[in-house]
């Protein structure tokens, strides 16, 4: 069930036997030369979605900004700060938490947002911590990568072996392919370089990696790949969002 395109009387039934939301998030930044920009919203959206249809879970809508100031030295990347998007979590989790949910399953598409999400997680609980009067809702909250399953990590190592890198890599740019056949993008790129060090701002990212992407080889991406990571992820994501709503 997605929550857009539920009525509030919808949601209120959903309350009536459930307190856990799925929320999608993701970033818009640069993906490399053949990676939408929209890749990790486009990614994380699709495959909360999917856990949706197949376990009856309510999905509220994409995170699609999320923190990626070291990608704004490419053009169409958008950021968040830290601080703002801190903000923009609890704001979203705390509205959504004075209708009665409580759990809150987050799936991600993008590194950049882990910190930050992890940091949102700690001052939504210090907010309850800190209420000696009990009225702020205790809650529970867990992030957790759609590509960071077991059998999404066999299949990606089975079709890229070393080249499928840390950021623009094959496997998500296939995910993208599979979902937007219509936006399939031809580039010519070099062999990548090794990574020589960790970025820091965004003009140390585009001079460490000049075309964006970081030890990946997306040009090895197919769409036939990506229903296959798609269907690994959602069967994923599902397991580890019922052993969630079910934890004690
Ligand atoms: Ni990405």
């Amino acid at each position: 069930m997605q929550l857009s395109l539920c009525t509030w009387a919808e949601v209120e039934a959903y309350l009536g036997r459930a307190d856990g939301i799925i929320v999608p998030i993701g970033s818009t930044e640069q993906h490399g030369p053949n990676g939408l920009i929209g890749t990790d919203a486009i990614c994380a959206e699709a495959v909360a979605n999917g856990v949706g249809e197949e376990t009856g879970a309510m999905v509220g809508p994409v995170m699609s900004i999320g923190m990626a100031q070291h990608h704004l030295a490419f053009p169409g990347s958008i950021t968040l700060r830290p601080s703002t998007m801190i903000a923009f979590v609890s704001d979203y989790v705390f509205s959504l938490a004075r209708h009665g949910f409580r759990r809150f399953f987050f799936i991600n598409g993008h590194g950049g947002n882990i910190a930050p999400l992890s940091a949102a997680f700690s001052e939504l609980y210090a907010a309850a911590s800190l209420d000696a009067s009990g009225s702020v809702p205790r809650l529970r909250c867990v992030s957790r990568n759609w590509f960071d399953g077991a059998e999404v990590g066999k299949l990606s190592r089975e079709f890229y072996g070393d080249r499928l890198g840390s950021h623009a890599t094959p496997s998500e740019v296939a995910l993208t392919q599979f979902l937007h056949p219509a936006h399939i993008k031809k580039a010519e790129m070099p062999p990548v370089t090794p990574t020589r060090r960790r970025f820091t701002d965004a003009l140390d990212l585009r001079a460490l990696h000049p075309d964006g992407r970081i030890g990946s080889e997306p040009s090895l991406a197919t769409p036939e790949h990506g229903r296959a990571l798609y269907e690994a992820a959602v069967r994923e994501c599902s397991a580890a969002w019922r052993s969630f709503v079910q934890e004690a």
